[in-house]
């Protein structure tokens, strides 16, 4: 099979919080620049792999590809939204060559569990976006390591990604960006 890479996309607080307490989004993580560039990483991919609850939450109205993360899939199954795919019941290097034969880019936009598996999988590449001076306590971590005190950052080096340079996607907030790669 031809090369797959995953890219990774996350906008996160200080504290490494994805979502708040009540496991929404707070305003203060929504970003119209942040939002920019992660659309224009969707375009540029194949395949969008994400968790059901934010597939439920998002439709894709370009209708990008999709595939669902669920424990009610039965391994890998076509439905009218997308695929739907239940890693226990089937492992990542099957699906994803059904889903692309010829290989691609896959986007990876969450929620926790799904960026958790990614971790063990491999991200080539993880565009991660901060909203510097936000805090949401007691909110959804990026990475379930960061509830026992393990950084973001660090997670990703352990992984054997390396940081770019940090770019500023809005001045106002402000939102910046480090583009971690293998
Ligand atoms: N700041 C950010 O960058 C960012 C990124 C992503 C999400 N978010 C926010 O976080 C919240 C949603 O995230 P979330 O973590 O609550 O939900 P989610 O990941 O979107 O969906 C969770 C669901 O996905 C399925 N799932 C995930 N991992 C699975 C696995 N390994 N095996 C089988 N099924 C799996 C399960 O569905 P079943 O119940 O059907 O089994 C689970 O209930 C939203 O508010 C969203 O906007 C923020």
């Amino acid at each position: 099979m031809s090369k797959v890479e995953v890219h990774g996309y996350a906008i996160i607080s200080d504290d490494d919080r994805i979502a708040d307490a009540s496991g929404h989004t707070p305003e203060a993580l929504r970003n119209d620049a942040d939002w920019a560039y992660f659309q224009a990483g969707l375009d540029s991919s194949a395949l969008t792999v994400l968790g059901r609850l934010g597939h439920e939450a998002n439709p894709s109205p370009r209708g990008r590809l999709r595939m669902i993360l669920s424990s009610s899939s039965p391994g890998l199954e076509r439905r009218p939204d997308g695929w739907w795919w239940n890693p226990e019941k089937l492992p990542w290097d099957q699906a994803i060559r059904t889903m692309l034969p010829n290989g691609g880019r896959v986007a990876v936009p969450g929620g926790r569990r799904v960026f958790d598996l990614f971790l063990g999988i491999g991200y080539d590449t993880f565009h991660l976006s901060r909203a510097e001076g936000v805090r949401v306590p007691g909110g959804v971590a990026l990475f379930s390591a960061c509830d026992q005190g393990r950084g973001a950052e660090a997670l990703l080096a352990e992984r054997g990604l390396r940081p770019g340079s940090r770019l500023i996607l809005d001045p106002a907030v402000p939102v910046s960006l480090v583009i971690w790669r293998k």
